[in-house]
């Protein structure tokens, strides 16, 4: 049948492979709306203070299995936030014992929480040499954060700068480029047929520049790396549905609340977790390629991390459009859920 005409679609059980937890009340309120449909996650090291060490992970993914609501299945797939003075061996003891599956860099003072990221490359040498004997992948925040260089172009600066340099010198490391916003990004995967994929984001294949700035800010549109113009959302889209196996969903939903959004200085984060799995098919199916859904979220991601996909399926069924409450509700605050803008037909039906 052609993909058009498809009202329902069974697919193996998503993976989310870019996620902000948090922690305390914050965990216990978003955790839900991510296990209702996914069935493991890449959980993000951002707190306060990061996650650095396997003590620390280890401490976190029982917070997180602590608080999965009753009858839900869930691994938390946890990182190590990559500092100057990361221990090497206690990276590759944490694989061993599997307590840790990636490793995570952020570009001091790229994002939110990221003051004790890396500044000196060659300091976090020895531990990229151990991660690339180990097979540990990098899940890496592709910005450089020098305050000259415009922000509509830290990602593409950054591929050139620090990340081709990074991979001519350890070519064996496994490399994620997360939540890529831009053509340049999805070149650089495409023409590189070694250890390197990128996940790419719901709001991203959805919102360009135009929707936080034209017509009023609007702050729940607001996240790093920072939507681009059109010409780049359109070549997210395209990678996205195209089958490519470098290419899977991070949805990097991150939560902040109301207030900590709608201030002078808000805070960057999109959070997707309740719609996202509704936005994709809606996105997929526009594009006439519903059938690459399954690639995209449920097998690409788990082929490069060298897991088995889900054998769980979740049913996706296309009717009258479905509404999703407009925040949700944690300890800390209301938290505004991602407004696509458009209709969503597409419903997670078991
Ligand atoms: C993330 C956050 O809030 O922790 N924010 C964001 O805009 N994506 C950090 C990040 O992944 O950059
Ligand atoms: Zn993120």
């Amino acid at each position: 049948m052609p993909d058009r005409d498809l009202t329902r679609l069974t697919i193996r059980r998503p993976d989310d492979w870019h996620l902000h937890l948090r922690d305390g009340e914050m965990l216990k309120a978003v955790l839900p709306e991510t296990t209702r449909h996914f069935a493991r996650a890449i959980i993000m090291p951002n707190l306060v203070p990061p996650v650095v060490t396997s003590q620390q992970a280890e401490a976190y993914r029982d917070r997180i299995m602590a608080a999965v609501p009753e009858g839900d299945s869930f691994t938390p797939l946890m990182t190590l936030y990559l500092t100057e003075s990361t221990d090497p061996e206690d990276v590759r003891a944490a694989h061993a014992a599997g307590i840790a599956t990636a490793v995570k860099l952020y570009p001091a003072g790229a994002t939110t929480n990221s003051a004790s990221g890396v500044r000196d490359f060659e300091k976090v040498r020895p531990v990229l040499d151990v991660m690339a004997e180990i097979g540990m992948p990098l899940c890496v925040h592709g910005e450089v954060t020098d305050n000259e260089i415009d922000i509509f172009d830290r990602e593409a600066v950054f591929i050139d700068k620090v990340l081709k340099p990074l991979r001519k010198k350890v070519p064996d490391l496994k490399v994620v480029m997360e939540h890529v916003t831009t053509q340049n990004a999805i070149d650089y995967v495409r023409d590189t047929h070694k250890n390197l994929a990128a996940t790419i984001t719901t709001h991203h294949l959805i919102i360009n520049r135009n929707h936080i700035l034209a017509g009023g800010i609007k702050p729940h549109f607001y996240c790093l790396p920072v939507a681009k113009r059109e010409a780049h959302r359109v070549a997210l889209v395209q990678a996205a549905v195209s089958g490519d196996k470098r290419f899977f969903l991070g949805t990097d939903s991150a939560p902040h609340t109301d207030p900590n959004k709608l201030q002078a200085c808000g805070c960057a984060g999109i959070f997707t977790a309740t719609n996202t799995m509704s936005c994709l098919a809606e996105v997929f199916a526009a594009a006439g390629r519903i059938g690459k859904l399954e690639d995209f979220a449920s097998l690409n991601g788990p082929r490069f991390y060298g897991l088995p996909p889900n054998e769980a399926t979740i049913t996706l069924t296309k009717g009258d459009p479905v509404t999703y409450p407009a925040h949700i509700t944690t300890g800390e605050g209301p938290v505004t859920v991602f407004d696509p803008g458009f209709d969503l037909h597409w419903r997670v039906t078991d």
